[in-house]
């Protein structure tokens, strides 16, 4: 099995190291082979998606990935950018259905801004759309604006649009997972104004009737906001677009307190998959070892799951982070009174401890 460590930017390096760590610890002989990306790829290649990077990814049978991102390259044209390097290896593999774990661990329950009992218990799985929409869709751009009271003016303009079969996948792929949970889905769309959301509404319609052990909701995406911070667990799986699950995953992931907590992996239709934590890059605290690292190694147990069949292995990573966390063991961004503060590389040895 060969994985491919793509650590990135900001605090990239430092999180993955940890994840490598515990990887290291399982007692299996995995293959991991490290190549620059973002930022670090831009600095040493001049792309921030480099070609060997690319073939690296394409040949592993999963990707392990950091962040991406740093205010240094802001000023550089939207190409170089290092939020190119993840959009293009999205595109590249294929890897269209993005899965957002929203989990609250109750050790963790008085670090959400809600109220406990609105989160206690909170398990939510945001499915988003990952290659498709407003994102990748064509054509796009500054233009001459052609009509209307701003004729005349330049206009900035992108493309939304789903396919058929893209909706298609991405449903199928939700309702199996469903299945696996609380057989609830939410479709979030936005079809009382968007011709591609009434399409999307409609697909998805038609593939819930091979899934009729499974309870299908549509939302509007503003409802579906406001649902999130009100009564969050009345959702079970939610699945919608890219840009809508884009900011809703957002809003889930804040929900427990901690995006620093927060795995995700996203796959092609062969279960081939790249895993990262569900949050960036945090330029502002790289390199000073205070980055919580439990959300890509608990990336690096999904992958485990999903990518390399190996789900007791997965389970005992879970396990060990629950158990660090009954220790007391907190990084900054989910400290609080009497508990134990710790740095990034000890919040990663007492993973290795609890494995075994
Ligand atoms: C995410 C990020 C990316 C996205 C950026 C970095 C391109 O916000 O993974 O959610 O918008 O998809
Ligand atoms: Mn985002």
């Amino acid at each position: 099995m060969k994985i491919a460590i793509l650590s990135g930017d900001g605090i990239g390096p430092e999180i993955t190291g940890q994840a490598v760590k515990v990887l290291n610890a399982l007692g299996e002989s995995f293959e991991m082979e490290t190549a620059d990306v973002g930022g670090a790829g831009y600095a040493a290649h001049g792309h921030p998606l480099p070609p060997a990077t690319l073939a690296l990814a394409k040949a592993a049978d999963a990707v392990l990935f950091g962040a991406v991102g740093d205010f240094k390259y802001d000023n550089l044209e939207r190409a170089l950018r290092p939020e190119q390097a993840i959009l293009g290896l999205r595109r590249e593999l294929g890897l269209f259905a993005n899965l957002r774990p929203a989990i609250l661990y109750p050790e963790l329950a008085g670090a959400s801004t809600l109220k406990p009992e609105v989160v206690a218990g909170l398990d939510i799985l945001i499915i988003r759309e990952l290659t498709g929409d407003i994102y990748f869709g064509k054509p796009r751009g500054v233009r001459e604006c052609p009509d209307g009271p701003f004729k005349g003016q330049r206009e900035g303009f992108d493309t939304m649009r789903y396919a058929e079969g893209e909706i298609r996948r991405i449903a199928h792929v939700a309702f199996q997972t469903a299945r696996k949970r609380g057989k609830r889905v939410t479709s979030v769309d936005k079809a009382n104004v968007l011709e591609t959301f009434q399409f999307w509404r409609d697909i998805v319609t038609s593939v819930h009737q091979e899934y009729q052990d499974v309870e299908l909701e549509h939302m509007y995406v503003d409802n579906a906001a406001m649902q999130l911070v009100r009564a969050p667990k009345k959702f079970d799986v939610i699945v919608t677009g890219n840009m809508f699950g884009d900011i809703l995953s957002d809003a889930a992931a804040m929900l427990t307190g901690s995006i620093g907590m927060l795995p995700s992996a996203s796959l092609d239709a062969n279960n081939k998959g790249l895993y990262e934590p569900s949050h960036g890059s945090a330029p502002d605290i790289a390199g000073k070892g205070v980055a919580n690292p439990l959300a890509t190694i608990l990336s690096a147990a999904m992958m485990l799951r999903y990518s390399l069949d190996r789900a007791e292995q997965a389970d005992r990573i879970e396990n060990a982070v629950k158990a660090v966390l009954a220790q007391g063991l907190r990084t900054p961004d989910i400290f609080e009174e009497g508990m134990t503060r710790v740095g990034t590389e000890q919040m990663g040895d007492a993973v290795v401890r609890a494995l075994a």
